[in-house]
């Protein structure tokens, strides 16, 4: 027997600056203004990232590049790097990603990569708790609900069968 199964899930899309969380458009400016401090000297794609911690407080990050190639990081991942070495008891609920190229921010928001997601996923399982992730373009904000959507059937710790410390 067959199963066929369906996975589908439903993200909000917001047109104007305006209708979006004062908390959110606060966390959109930390993702862009991190973007500046990108060094994307190769592919000239500089990405921020900002997270919001239970706290309230923010941490970001941003894309690092490397002349060998696979040694750089992503926006997401700098910033995940920050927030759990110095904030390791501070759960992360939102992060906010923008990204700029010389012609200014993307018109188009920016998902995170693959190896991003994985990430975003192992902190979503570390820490028991969703994570929002808004992906902003230069006018258009894309709100979706969890990590569980973008990287479905996901490989985490429970296919390890560890069990948390
Ligand atoms: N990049 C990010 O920082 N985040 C993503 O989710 C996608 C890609 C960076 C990696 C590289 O430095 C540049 O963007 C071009 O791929």
């Amino acid at each position: 027997m067959i199963k066929t199964n369906n996975i589908s899930f439903s993200y909000k899309e917001y047109e104007t600056f305006n209708d979006l969380d004062e908390s959110d458009r606060e966390l959109i400016f930390a993702a862009r203004n991190s973007a500046e401090n990108a060094y994307a000297p190769y592919s000239q794609f500089s990405v921020g990232a900002a997270i919001r911690l239970e706290s309230g407080t923010i941490v970001s990050g941003a894309n690092i590049e490397n002349a060998a190639f696979p040694s750089g990081i992503c926006a997401e991942r700098s910033a995940f790097a920050s927030s759990i070495s110095n904030y390791p008891g501070d759960k992360p609920s939102v992060i906010a990603i923008a990204a700029k190229t010389a012609d200014g921010f993307t018109e188009d928001p920016i998902p995170p990569c693959g190896n991003c997601r994985q990430v975003i996923a192992e902190e979503e399982s570390r820490t028991g708790k969703h994570i929002r992730i808004i992906l902003s373009g230069k006018t258009k904000t894309l709100i979706i609900d969890n990590i569980g959507c973008l990287l479905p059937l996901q490989f985490n710790k429970k296919n390890l069968k560890v069990t948390h410390p």
